[in-house]
């Protein structure tokens, strides 16, 4: 997610304005932290040491001389439409506002749709996603992550909501949708009226699990055993596990709730998680009351988890998994590690916030029960050191002196600056290389790094996976855990590209070897591993073309080699919109790729053109020659 359009500053700068870091900044002693840091190592030496670093996980790189891409690489542009590579195409599988069911009313330009058609068709903003055999049925799970409220609401004056049914249907247009999808004539496309097909939105009813269920927390006036709550909202990346659900991860929950109550006090749990007493124009509290935080001051606390779904199952009730911890989640990325456990690994996307790792107390064996792997284990939270060493600190009572581990997962964030978790430039995407015990994360950009502390007031220094002030352009770190175990405590990191503008700096603004003027990109953010184990990069990033960003064109999606470093732009994105989400049918001859906000400021009309409404979208990338995508 990128910007809001009410104020036209990020969600992030929203945040902070509406809820200022604390007073106390610690700004003196960030200024001092990385002076001295880079009085020691020298200002360039120090990126000069990540460089080598870089190298040593790439050393086979001379070795591995094959180039393992199937397409020509292709040039950044500024276009309203998708640019693949030669041999390669693209096509629209579904749209924000396409009817999952024959009864439903087709998407209406003019109106934009209604609450009730809205809840009957495909949602806003497409994010995480994945694709799921069944029998001999393709299901395909979506998050449709928020709604563009200049374009939902673009038939009402000023982009802003007219009446209680606009307001509903924003909130309907959040959530996931679950559709079949089916192969004929040479497309793929939607399956109307499929048993499988289903819309949870932000009143679909949940079940809380895990450690915190039930804690007084998470209890409210409508649900007093705090183990049932409805919805589920923001939700951006995803992850999908051994056994076949999918989960869905919510982020920016925090900026739906308002108060009613001017003069009411927050908590500073609550301030910590970025609640405020404005919400950031959705409108809810007025149309459900259980967004009024001056009403039902915990109701917040029900949100900010993964949630697991059963996409097999249209009836099951999907599961909050508490275990996982709450924050503003990216996305989950599930490893089997060798002896069984099922790992989890998790970015908090926000300005200095940290990443965490979940291990499981049980095993995970094909066909055995696995209800229990995700609400039993152990949380963790990382630390890296400069020296390419790090480690995971784990989160129970002991090590963070909270009374129980139900709080440390309501309040995962404050259990982690505890125990000097280290803050880091925005982590989103995480994803677990199939073919090495490695792991990859999106550090997005972080304007903050070496300015201001987080919103727990933990120092945000220069230096290890973090290493440029002000970054505006973000990076790629791996890890490699201790001798393959992805349960150890230690492991060792490098950065796997800084990215840059070697045509605007040459400074470390200019990026790691990798990155050159053909190739450049900033704001990593979608990250995934295909079979053959390239990694997948989607950028959620400055689109001006401009200045700092002269030369990149609009977001795009690129592919990683992670044994000789390579990077190759496949695919650029239209106007405007964000490139988010990611997944392959299971012939390997369909990439599914998201296509999320369009024209949010107002210059896009994809797919349609002419002077259409730009629609949020997934579209299908195939071979020209029916060869395999990844
Ligand atoms: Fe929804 Fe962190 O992107
Ligand atoms: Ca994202
Ligand atoms: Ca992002």
């Amino acid at each position: 997610m990128s910007s809001n359009h009410e104020t036209e500053v990020s969600f992030d700068d929203f945040d902070e304005i509406v809820n200022p870091r604390p007073d106390e900044t610690d700004f003196d002693r960030v200024v001092e932290a990385s002076i001295s840091r880079r009085g020691f190592l020298g200002g360039t030496l120090a990126f000069g040491s990540f460089a080598m670093l870089n190298s040593t996980f790439l050393s086979t790189s001379a070795k591995a001389a094959t180039d393992r891409f199937a397409f020509e690489a292709i040039a950044a542009n500024s276009d309203d439409a998708i640019t693949v590579p030669k041999g390669y195409k693209a096509e629209v599988l579904v749209r924000w506002g396409d009817p999952l069911w024959s009864d439903a009313a087709e998407f209406d330009p003019a109106t934009r749709g209604t609450a009730k058609s809205q809840a009957r068709a495909f949602g806003d903003n497409t994010d995480g996603m994945d694709v799921f055999s069944h029998g001999d049925k393709t299901l395909l799970v979506v998050n449709n992550e928020y709604t563009n409220r200049k374009i939902i609401w673009g038939n009402r004056e000023e982009g802003k909501a007219a009446n209680d049914d606009d307001i509903a249907k924003g909130k309907n247009a959040h959530g996931l949708s679950v559709v079949e999808i089916a192969f004929k004539d040479g497309s793929w496309s939607l399956v109307k009226d499929s048993p499988y097909n289903r819309r949870i939105t932000p009143d679909s009813e949940m079940e809380l699990t895990g450690p915190a269920a039930g804690h007084d927390l998470l209890k409210t006036a409508a649900d007093p055993t705090g183990t049932r709550s409805l919805g589920t909202w923001n939700n951006c990346g995803n992850g999908k596990t051994p056994w076949g659900t999918y989960l869905a991860c919510e982020e920016n929950f925090n900026g739906y709730f308002s108060s009613s109550d001017e003069s009411v006090e927050l908590s500073s749990e609550l301030k910590r998680y970025g609640i405020g007493k404005k919400d950031w124009g959705y409108g809810w509290a007025a149309i459900d009351e259980r967004f009024d935080v001056a009403k039902h001051p915990q109701e917040p606390n029900r949100a900010g988890y993964v949630v697991e779904i059963d996409p097999r199952d249209p009836n099951s009730t999907p599961k909050k998994r508490t275990a996982l911890g709450r924050f503003k989640h990216e996305n989950a990325e599930c490893v089997v590690n060798k002896d069984g456990r099922v790992v989890v690994y998790m970015g908090d996307d926000e300005r200095g916030e940290f990443l965490y790792r979940f291990v499981s107390k049980g095993v995970y064996a094909p066909g055995g029960e696995t209800d229990t792997l995700l609400s039993e284990g152990s949380l963790y939270v990382a630390k890296f050191h400069d020296n390419g060493a790090g480690e995971w600190l784990e989160l129970n009572p002991e090590t963070t002196g909270m009374a129980s581990q139900a709080e440390i997962c309501i309040h995962a964030r404050i259990a982690g600056s505890k125990v000097g978790a280290t803050t880091m430039d925005r982590p989103e995407w995480v994803a677990a290389n199939p073919k090495a015990d490695e792991v990859y994360c999106a550090l997005t950009n972080n304007k903050n790094r070496g300015i201001k502390p987080n919103k727990g007031g933990d120092l945000t220094p220069v230096g290890g996976p973090n290493p440029r002030e002000a970054n505006k352009y973000g990076q790629i770190l791996r890890w490699k855990p201790n001798a393959g175990d992805h349960t150890a405590k230690g492991f060792a990191w490098d950065l796997f590209v800084i990215a840059g503008n070697p045509t605007v700096h040459e400074d470390d603004r200019a990026g790691s070897d990798n990155v050159n003027p053909d190739n450049m990109f900033n704001s990593p953010d979608g990250l995934k591993f295909d079979s053959n184990g390239l990694l997948w990069i989607q950028t959620d990033g400055n689109y001006s073309n401009e200045k700092d960003f002269a030369g990149q064109g609009n977001n795009q999606m690129l592919a990683g080699d992670p044994v000789t470093g390579e990077i190759r732009r496949f695919l650029v994105g239209p106007k405007q919109c964000e490139v988010t989400g990611l997944s392959w049918t299971a012939d390997r001859r369909t990439m599914l790729v998201g296509i999320q906000h369009p024209g949010e400021r107002g210059d896009s009309h994809w797919p349609e053109g002419g002077d259409s409404v730009p629609r949020s979208a997934i579209i299908a990338v195939t071979r020209e020659d029916g060869g395999l995508v990844g």
